[in-house]
């Protein structure tokens, strides 16, 4: 299917996710809701289709995908869930919650959604723009998050077509995400689990609090977890306590900004906050960014994770 110069933007009704899908079965790009982002959608199965989506976003080939189906069955049917896996799921998929292990021999995922590697990431999404969308679909949906790679997720259809608008297909819009942040990646290719990104299940689910605090130094990575990210046009200073001369201040709690996460210091609200205050600081054309600390609690790691990554230092 070749681009489409326009975007076309559909409504989250039954008409927009039938037309959605017959966009994603000949193999075009449709961004889409989930609790946790937008993510950029294409048929994991297609191997044109998961190409154009690096090129679409410009991310690196060596980057796997996540692979987003409608329920366990399916996510069964693609990768071998290890028991310690089995136990997190047995009472139906978390919210938020990504798990890597073995891809399961004779799938046809594309080779291009894992890199070429022999594991594969799932996600069964609970929004119902989503559900629905992978009912109609009734396919395995490769989706990263709906971003220029390196740039800031998006929350909204909005930020969607800043970002890609004229170099995907569609894009569902069903307002915005309720979590802002992404999932959690949990890795079962071990015989421990291991955290590979804190994502917004991390303070949700019970099980995985024992192995959601690894140490900074021996925390091993996704491949596409790297320094930059979720990069805004703006420097960004971390833990500020006040605006320095031609910053503006992103605030939390009693550090009251010209932006603000959460004036109460309320740690769901600036998860689903961070990432639109970022855009609306790249649209109002501010260059220097000041935050205030966020405590390293709860969705304050992610939170945190996200702000590091997008204040290192950028190649470009
Ligand atoms: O909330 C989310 O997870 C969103 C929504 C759209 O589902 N998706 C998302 O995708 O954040 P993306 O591509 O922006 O981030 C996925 C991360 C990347 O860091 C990638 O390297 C890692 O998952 N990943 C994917 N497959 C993997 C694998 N087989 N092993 C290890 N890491 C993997
Ligand atoms: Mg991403």
């Amino acid at each position: 299917m070749t681009r489409s110069p326009t975007t076309e933007r559909l409504k989250a009704d039954a008409e927009g996710i039938s037309r959605a899908a017959a966009i994603l079965s000949e193999g075009g790009l449709v961004a889409f809701p989930t609790e946790t982002v937008y993510g950029l959608g294409a048929d994991a199965r297609n191997d044109e289709a998961v190409a154009a989506i690096f090129e679409a976003k410009g991310r690196p080939s060596f980057n796997p995908l996540i692979v987003h189906v409608a329920n366990t069955e399916a996510a069964r049917r693609i990768g071998i869930l290890p028991e310690t896996a089995e136990s997190l799921v047995a009472e139906g998929w978390p919210k938020a919650l990504t798990l890597v292990v073995p891809v399961r021999e004779g799938s046809d995922l594309s080779p291009r959604v894992t890199a070429g590697q022999k594991s594969v990431a799932l996600r069964v999404p609970l929004s119902d723009v989503a559900q629905a969308l992978l009912v109609a679909f009734d396919g395995p949906i490769a989706a990263p998050s709906a971003n220029p790679s390196g740039r800031v997720s998006s929350t909204t259809a909005e930020h969607v077509l800043v970002g890609l608008g004229g170099r995907i297909d569609a894009v569902i819009d069903g307002g915005p995400t309720e979590a802002g942040l992404e999932s959690t990646i949990v890795s079962f290719l071990e015989p421990e689990p291991v955290l590979l990104r804190e994502g917004t299940a991390s303070v949700e689910i019970e099980e995985l609090k024992r192995f959601t605090t690894p140490t900074a130094t021996d925390r091993p990575i996704s491949p596409g977890q790297l320094a930059s990210h979720y990069a805004p046009r703006a420097t960004i200073r971390l833990n500020a306590t006040e605006a320095r001369e031609g910053e503006t201040l992103i605030g939390f709690g009693p550090i009251s900004g010209d932006l603000t996460l959460s004036a109460s210091g309320d740690l769901n609200e600036a998860a689903r906050k961070l990432f639109a205050l970022l855009h609306e600081a790249d649209r109002a054309g501010v260059t220097k960014l000041a935050v205030a600390p966020i405590p390293e609690e709860g969705i304050g790691r992610a939170i945190n994770d996200r702000l590091r990554r997008a204040a290192a230092p950028r190649d470009a």
